[in-house]
Order: structure tokens, then C-alpha cells, then sequence
């Protein structure tokens, strides 16, 4: 071991052309590829120490440690990294999310890809960025897409070697807001992981998934021309097509609420008025507002108008997963 102590930070994502869906669950190999943006000001500081005089992982989440399932996941993760490491000493495991805890911002895509460079540089190991985001995909498979930076395409892949995400373009290409409408902060009750086990028994996943290059194209396209009414319009398909898929799964997943949908109807009727706004949804009832740099002030007024959303949480475009000095 080079070095046995290192802090990374790493950003949160939002998918503009879903993952949902797994072709193997363990190496966490997706059905389809997807496309996001990092988000700039939200972000994971994690930092790992591989300690000899350690008996078992260690780990804290804001100060806390977090329930069973969540500690499995990480030390089954970093069994990964002292197996590619070749050692087998503990870790302490310290992280900590900038963006309020229970706000529904899925923090496992930016936790698990700090973690990956934290742990690996810790280690001693060095990964190439292509090598991180395989890794950070073990973790959680969105996490593959908070390692480049900027916006940023999941090519799916077949294997552990072929399934990694890539940037295709840097995050000041494009000056797009993303206004995170919170209308909940419970706790969902249905994660992704169990919701990608769910995905194959919809009837609409096939007509899904055969479909996706079609949207990977037309999503890239429009991101590569900064072309609003195109991104616009794949954008709010692809999300429909993953909520469709999930509430015609068995058991069916409804994550929309009451507010959710006030806030769709909304951004919908406003862009036909001329705004530059789109909307998506994550596994949860809290919904993406993206628009145009010109257009944030106007559009967060109005979303904290509508009965129900509680707070606005605004990011531009963020770079890519880096190791910090604390
Ligand atoms: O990486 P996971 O297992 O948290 O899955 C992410 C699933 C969605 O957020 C709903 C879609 C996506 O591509 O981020």
C-alpha cells in the first residue's frame, strides 16, 4: 500500500435518458445505456483509511452510522477494491452529503463514486477514469455517471469490461439549470435496486429498452447542438416511458404524488408559453426542472408557487469525481 488515506468528492447526477433495469443485478450491467448531467452544487465528500489496527469496515454517514443494508453494500464494495488491491486490511469510512439528508436527492451515485476514488487511492491503486467508473458502478450503477465529468453517457455495455460511462461534453458546454421541485421528504419505500429487479415484469419494458438508441441519439444530438425544444421533448418521453414501466410493474411502483404531477402540468403549459423548461423524475416524487441559464429566476419563482413543493434546490452542470485535500 503507497498511500492508506485519501478524501474524494464527487456530484449527484441526473439521467436525462433512463437506467432501469438490469441484465446482471451483481455486476450491475444495465438493460439500456443512459445519458446525465452532473449537478454542481450538490455534492458526497467521502474519505477512506485503510487502518491495520482495524477488526471490521467502519463507516459513518454524516456522522451517523447508517442502518445494516447500507453497511453490507460498502463492505462489500470495498472487499472489491482490497481484492484488486491484493491486501486485506479494514477501512474507516467517512462521508458526508452537502445537500440536506432526507431531501429525496438519491445520494448513493455521488457517495459511490467518491467512495471509488477515496478507496482505490487509498490503496494505492491507480485507475484510469474509465477503470473508476466501472468500479463506481459496483457500487450503484448511476454512480458509473458521476465519475467523468459534465454531461455524460452510460454506454451499457455486456460485460464488467464494456459497461463504463464517458463524457460528451464538458460542463460548461451548455448552461442548462436543473430545479429540483422537492414535494417530499419521506423516505421512499421502493429503492432502485428493487426497482430494477421489478423492470422485466412490465409488458412496456421491452418496447422500452428496444427503443433506447433511437433516444440515446436524439438526447446526445440535442445536448451536442444545445438544441432546448428537441432535449426538451426526449427528455420528458424517456421519463414517462421508465414511470409507465414502473407502474406497470407486479407489484406496480407509483412514486408520483399529488404535487408531482402539478409541477409536470405546469413546466408542460408553460414551455408551450415560450419558456425553455422540461421536466424528469428519479424513483421518488420530487421532480427535475431543467431550463435555460436566462430563464432560472424566472422559472424557481414560479415552481415555489405551486401548493406543494417544498423547497427549490438549484445546480448548473458539475465536473467530474476528483480527490481533495482536507
Ligand atoms: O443507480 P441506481 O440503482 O440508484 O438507479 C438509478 C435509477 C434512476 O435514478 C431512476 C434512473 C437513472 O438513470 O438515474
Amino acid at each position: 500500500m503507497k498511500q492508506n488515506k485519501a478524501t474524494a468528492l464527487a456530484h449527484p447526477n441526473i439521467a436525462f435518458i433512463k437506467y432501469w433495469g438490469d441484465k446482471d443485478p451483481d455486476l450491475r450491467i444495465p438493460v439500456n445505456g443512459s445519458i446525465s448531467v452532473n449537478l454542481d452544487s450538490l455534492y458526497s465528500r467521502t474519505s477512506v483509511e485503510f487502518d491495520p489496527a482495524l477488526v471490521g469496515d467502519q463507516l459513518t454517514i454524516g456522522g451517523r452510522v447508517p442502518d445494516d443494508l447500507a453497511v453490507q453494500r460498502v463492505n462489500q464494495f470495498l472487499d472489491h477494491v482490497r481484492q484488486l488491491a491484493g491486501f486485506s486490511t479494514f477501512a474507516r469510512v467517512t462521508s458526508e452529503n452537502n445537500f440536506p439528508t432526507g431531501s429525496g436527492i438519491a445520494s448513493s451515485a455521488s457517495g459511490f463514486a467518491a467512495l471509488s476514488l477515496a478507496a482505490s487511492a487509498a490503496a494505492g491503486l491507480e485507475l484510469d477514469q474509465r477503470a473508476l467508473s466501472r468500479l463506481a458502478r459496483r457500487g450503484s450503477g448511476s454512480a458509473c455517471r458521476s465519475v467523468p465529468g459534465g454531461f455524460v453517457e452510460w454506454k451499457a455495455g455486456k460485460d464488467d469490461a464494456t459497461s463504463y460511462a464517458i463524457s460528451i461534453a464538458a460542463d460548461d458546454h451548455w448552461e442548462l439549470h436543473d430545479c429540483i421541485a422537492v414535494v417530499s421528504k419521506e423516505h421512499k419505500e421502493t429503492g432502485s435496486v428493487a426497482g430494477h429487479s421489478l423492470a422485466g415484469s412490465s409488458l412496456l419494458q421491452g418496447a422500452r429498452v428496444a427503443d433506447t438508441e433511437r433516444r440515446l441519439e436524439l438526447c446526445r444530438d440535442a445536448i451536442i447542438n444545445r438544441d432546448f425544444q428537441s432535449f426538451a421533448e426526449i427528455v420528458e418521453l424517456d421519463s414517462n416511458l421508465m414511470h409507465a414501466v414502473m407502474m406497470t410493474s407486479q407489484p406496480q411502483l407509483y412514486y408520483w404524488q399529488p404535487a408531482t404531477l402539478a409541477v409536470m402540468q405546469s413546466v408542460i403549459e408553460w414551455r408551450k408559453g415560450g419558456m425553455p423548461a422540461c421536466f424528469t423524475i428519479d424513483a421518488g416524487p420530487n421532480v427535475h426542472v431543467i431550463t435555460t441559464g436566462d430563464n432560472l429566476s424566472t422559472l424557481t419563482a414560479y415552481l415555489d408557487q405551486i401548493p406543494g413543493v417544498i423547497e427549490v434546490l438549484v445546480s448548473r452542470p458539475g465536473k467530474e469525481a476528483r480527490l481533495i485535500d482536507i
